[in-house]
């Protein structure tokens, strides 16, 4: 069996690693916020069921509206999907036949959406040393492609590219025909906002994803929405499956919009989190990626290929994600969520023993 494409599911990991799955784990493959969902949520989850009943408004207007309002952005600008992912499929099938620029490593539904939809897709390799994508690297490529993936923050890596060096590029790319996907997924994580959300309206080239799955803790509800040009959100709209987007995912979209404070917390716990480990890296000689968010890439500079230090932590309970499906990382790192205190203890622990080896 292959190693599953994405984090989470650990039953499919420990199986392809013909590892019996301990009792306890610690799942560290998937990015999502472990202090989540909100108890508001809990506490109103009863009154949502009536939400089952009728067919969901198709175009979600109530939850398009409070967006609207938060980030600035127009209803019209506004498409909601069922995940990020299905926003993401809905892009590749809009793109079909063109040509398409994805900058590696990074999340593997980019390529797969656009390679189903015959694209011919460019690849971009980043050095392991700074991560970057150079702006003049990327600009040259923009004459030739019709558009490029950027995720900022970075999955896997966790780094964070600043609003204005993106910026550059969506006006490099509005001269050259070329549209730019910038993927916000983990928009919320960083201390410091990182967005282009607002230059929608001044650049007909730019389309901004979010996820509300990974702060929230809701992935199996699936909600994430699109920000771009009115013309570039009904054309997209035209492939999406009426009624998409369940009821309760809107209702649980418009609730959430309003937790500021535990949106403000995980980010000082994350923060605080990740310091913590990083020092405990250095300290123990383990590589990690500058990552600004809720997780980050690891490797023992002692071992080219992480399997064996993937398999030692499965054996010990805990799940990291593999990166052998990630272009340009080939599996030698490992990515980890950042969860809280005593997941880390338990991962530092077993990193100890590990580095203590005979
Ligand atoms: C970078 C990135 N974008 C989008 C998604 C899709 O998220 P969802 O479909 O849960 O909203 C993911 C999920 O892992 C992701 O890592």
């Amino acid at each position: 069996m292959k190693l599953p494409e994405h984090g989470s599911n650990p039953q499919y990991t420990y199986r392809a690693m013909d590892i019996s799955m301990p009792d306890q784990i610690v799942d560290l493959s998937a990015n999502i916020n472990s202090s989540g969902p909100p108890d508001r949520l809990k506490k109103i989850w009863q009154d949502l069921l009536e939400e089952i009943v009728t067919y969901p408004d198709p175009h979600s207007v109530s939850l398009r509206r409070k967006i609207a309002r938060k980030e600035g952005v127009l209803e019209e600008e506004i498409l909601i999907g069922n995940g990020g992912a299905e926003l993401i499929h809905l892009i590749g099938r809009w793109l079909a036949h063109s040509n398409v620029l994805i900058i590696h490593p990074t999340f593997s539904e980019y390529e797969k959406a656009c390679r189903i939809n015959d694209c011919t897709i460019y690849h971009l390799l980043l050095e392991e040393n700074d991560w970057d994508f150079g702006s003049k690297k990327l600009a040259a490529y923009l004459s030739k492609v019709d558009a490029v993936f950027i995720c900022n923050p970075t999955n896997p890596t966790g780094v964070l590219y600043s609003a204005s060096k993106i910026k550059e590029i969506v006006k490099e790319a509005h001269k050259e025909h070329c549209y730019v996907i910038v993927d916000e997924a983990f928009y919320d994580f960083p201390l410091e906002e990182v967005t282009v959300a607002h230059l929608v309206k001044e650049y007909s080239n730019l389309l901004v994803l979010r996820s509300m799955t990974k702060m929230f803790s809701i992935p199996g509800i699936r909600l994430g929405f699109l920000m771009a040009g009115e013309t570039v959100v009904k054309e997209l709209g035209n492939y999406q499956v009426h009624w998409s987007v369940n009821g309760i995912a809107q209702k649980v979209g418009e609730i959430l919009l309003e937790e500021t404070d535990f949106v403000y917390h995980t980010k000082y716990m994350v923060k605080r989190e990740r310091e913590k480990l990083f020092a405990f890296f250095d300290q123990s000689r383990f590589d990690y990626s500058p990552s600004q968010t809720n997780f980050y890439l690891l490797k023992d500079p002692d071992l080219n290929d992480q399997t064996e230090l993937f398999r030692f932590l499965l054996e010990n309970g805990i799940v990291s994600r593999h990166t052998q499906n990630f272009k340009g990382l080939d599996g030698r790192w490992l990515r980890f969520a950042i969860k809280g205190k005593k997941e880390h203890e338990k991962l530092m622990d077993a990193l100890t023993e590990w580095k203590s080896r005979p």
